[in-house]
């Protein structure tokens, strides 16, 4: 059985006013009527795979129980982070958590802010990639890149490999958020894919990885997992142990130095909602490419998104260009489209001002 390890501690800063520190991004129903963690948990369900294993923080415990209840999902084991030291450790955690009840665990992990609308290609993708996982490589997920992303991480592919398998392919590097030109070149290259952050491992592999390239994690994470509390459902952390743990991707920390990588190809729709241009370009904008939420009227505008949440005010566009609003109760924001990976500063600066 695939073990789902899903991360769910991130706050998702560029979709405010939607995404809050309090209620990020995940737990929201950005597109549909399930909230993004729901429907991770949903789509990694099923005939080969165990009950999920979620890793988020102390503010969010009881939004996870509650949104796993209403999936009606019985999780294998919730972990609680004292606090975010980003996602190396928390699938170190994992790792260690899964191996001390089957030494021969394989751990899918899952972010929960990504939209892949066809999830039983996607699993079919992860058995396929299986073996290879169990073999003891790195297995990441490989989409086909569409523009000079610096947001992602980039997988260089072995001379030979073949971009659209249906196999793992093996893999040269790994480059974590590139500059603009070296992701312009990366693009021209065609020898690239995206990392969906997605990764297919044994929890022995990974304790291995971390051995290699992060040992300086390892004392503190385990005992982090060893001095742990079982408490209500959820299963704590050790704070003492975890306030030594140094802060850290998993791209960072391993996959940019790992040499046993591989990559799975995915070629059947995968979009990580990362702002609010990509939430307008998911929601499949109509003629004029418009997205409207209910409440929300446009009049002579294209290429915009408007969006009255519950609770908020009707919403009413008049001759505008590919802008974005979104309304909230309590805030709105109004930007230019292109601009929405602009939207964390509104954040920062907000916080500046207390
Ligand atoms: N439990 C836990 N604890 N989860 C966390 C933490 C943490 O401290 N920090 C982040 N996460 C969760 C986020 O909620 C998200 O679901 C996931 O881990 C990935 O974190 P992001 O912060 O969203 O990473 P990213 O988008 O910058 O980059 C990753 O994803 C890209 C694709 O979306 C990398 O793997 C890139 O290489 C990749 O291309
Ligand atoms: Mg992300």
């Amino acid at each position: 059985l695939i073990h789902p390890v899903i991360l769910c501690g991130g706050s998702g800063t560029r979709l405010w006013p939607l995404s809050r520190q309090s209620y990020p991004k995940q737990f929201t129903p950005l597109i549909g009527d399930e909230t993004l963690f729901q429907a991770s948990v949903r789509r990694l369900s099923g005939v080969g795979f165990a009950a999920p294993v979620v890793l988020t923080g102390e503010p969010f415990r009881f939004i996870v129980l509650e949104q796993l209840a209403a999936a009606q999902t019985q999780p294998q084991g919730v972990l609680i982070e004292p606090e975010g030291r980003n996602t190396a450790p928390a699938v170190l955690a994992a790792a260690l958590w899964l191996a001390s009840r089957d030494a021969n665990a394989l751990m899918l992990v899952a972010p929960s802010d990504h939209v892949i609308p066809d999830a039983a290609a996607f699993r079919t993708a992860i058995l396929a990639a299986a073996p290879r996982a169990a073999a003891g490589d790195l297995v990441t997920f490989g989409i086909h890149p569409t523009r000079a992303e610096t947001g992602y991480g980039w997988l260089e592919l072995a001379e030979g490999a073949d971009a659209s398998a249906t196999t793992p392919q093996a893999l040269a590097r790994f480059v974590e958020k590139p500059d603009e030109a070296n992701a312009e070149a990366m693009l021209a290259a065609g020898s690239y894919l995206w990392n969906a952050g997605i990764f297919l491992l044994s929890a022995r592999a990974v304790i291995a990885a971390f051995e290699m390239h992060a040992r300086e994690m390892i004392a503190p994470v385990r005992a982090a997992v060893d001095g742990a509390q079982d408490d209500l459902g959820f299963t704590r952390l050790n704070a003492a142990a975890w306030a030594d743990v140094p802060d850290n991707s998993i791209d960072y920390a391993i996959m940019e130095h790992a040499d046993n990588l591989a990559v799975m190809p995915f070629g059947d729709g995968w979009s990580d909602l990362g702002d609010w241009n990509a939430v307008w370009a998911e929601c499949g904008p109509d003629a004029d490419g418009n997205v409207l939420s209910d409440n929300a009227t446009a009049l002579g505008c294209a290429g915009t998104l408007l969006r009255s949440e519950d609770g908020a005010q009707e919403l009413v566009g008049i001759g505008l260009e590919d802008m974005i609003a979104v309304a909230m109760p309590d805030a709105v924001i109004v930007a230019r489209r292109n601009d929405s990976q602009r939207v964390k500063e509104a954040v920062t600066a907000l916080k500046a001002r207390g």
